[in-house]
């Protein structure tokens, strides 16, 4: 059994993901967004590279059933419906709709991940679906990686927590001498031994975290650090990301 943690999307190729399962994790703020948007009744989450192309996918979809959602620089995008702030992914805004979504890094880790055998997006507001899933992945083909969004290429301390939180709750009885982990793992646990089950905490010593406070998102932080609010298993898979039952079918 095997559970490896990378930091950010360009540390691995596509060739490193054939294959496996992976959770996607960018708990500040899109895939906390994703989740809360499917769970909020929205049909599905098209990832989108870069705003012209968001742009181009919505235009092949009916417009009234698609919302543009996205950030740059942790603000939204001029001229689109919804920024990356969870609260504003509401039923009223995203039920029946289809979402295409762009954002610095947690959208741009989901198409890294593409070619995965299974991808799945995680967060703290999914946590115990997501683990789950994980979990049924790794007793049937004995393999994980959970892949950090990080910001702007380099680690960052929020989406390693989760990766620690995530990890710790898969390990077997027998803890580290029954599974293999790469040293990224190995580092994610320390974390998540450090700061417990106390998100928030870990949310808000992060860079991303102070930054978004300082923003004025301070309420997006409490949402993204709420454990199991929206029970939802987001899977991505055909450039769209939907909603699935949790349960332990691979
Ligand atoms: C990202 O994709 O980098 C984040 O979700 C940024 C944000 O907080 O909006």
């Amino acid at each position: 059994m095997r559970i490896d943690v990378v930091y950010a999307p360009n540390a691995v190729t596509p060739a490193d993901l054939a294959g496996r399962t992976v959770v996607v994790v960018d708990v500040l703020r899109a895939t906390t967004s994703i989740a809360v948007a499917l769970a909020n009744g929205a049909k599905a989450v098209l990832p989108a590279a870069s705003t012209d192309e968001a742009l181009r996918i919505a235009q092949n979809l009916e417009r009234d059933a698609v919302v543009l959602a996205g950030e740059r620089k942790s603000v939204r995008i001029e001229g689109f419906a919804l920024g990356n702030s969870p609260a504003e992914f509401s039923p009223e805004a995203v039920s029946g709709k289809t979402i295409v979504m762009t954002t610095s890094n947690g959208t741009q880790a989901l198409i890294a991940a593409q070619g995965a055998r299974e991808i799945i997006a995680g967060a703290a507001v999914n946590f115990s679906t997501v683990a789950q899933r994980a979990r049924a992945a790794l007793e049937q083909h004995g393999d994980l990686v959970i892949l950090c969004a990080g910001g702007d290429k380099q680690f960052a301390l929020e989406d390693a927590f989760a990766a620690g939180r995530l990890t710790k709750v898969l390990l077997p009885e027998g803890g580290l001498r029954r599974v293999t982990v790469n040293d990224g793992a190995v580092a994610a646990l320390e974390l998540a031994r450090h700061y417990g089950e106390r998100w928030a905490r870990a949310l808000r010593a992060s860079a991303h975290g102070r930054e978004l406070v300082e923003l004025g998102f301070r309420s997006d932080l409490e949402m993204c650090a709420a454990q199991d609010t929206h029970p939802v298993l987001p899977l991505y898979a055909d450039r769209r990301i939907t909603a699935h039952r949790a349960s332990n079918e691979g």
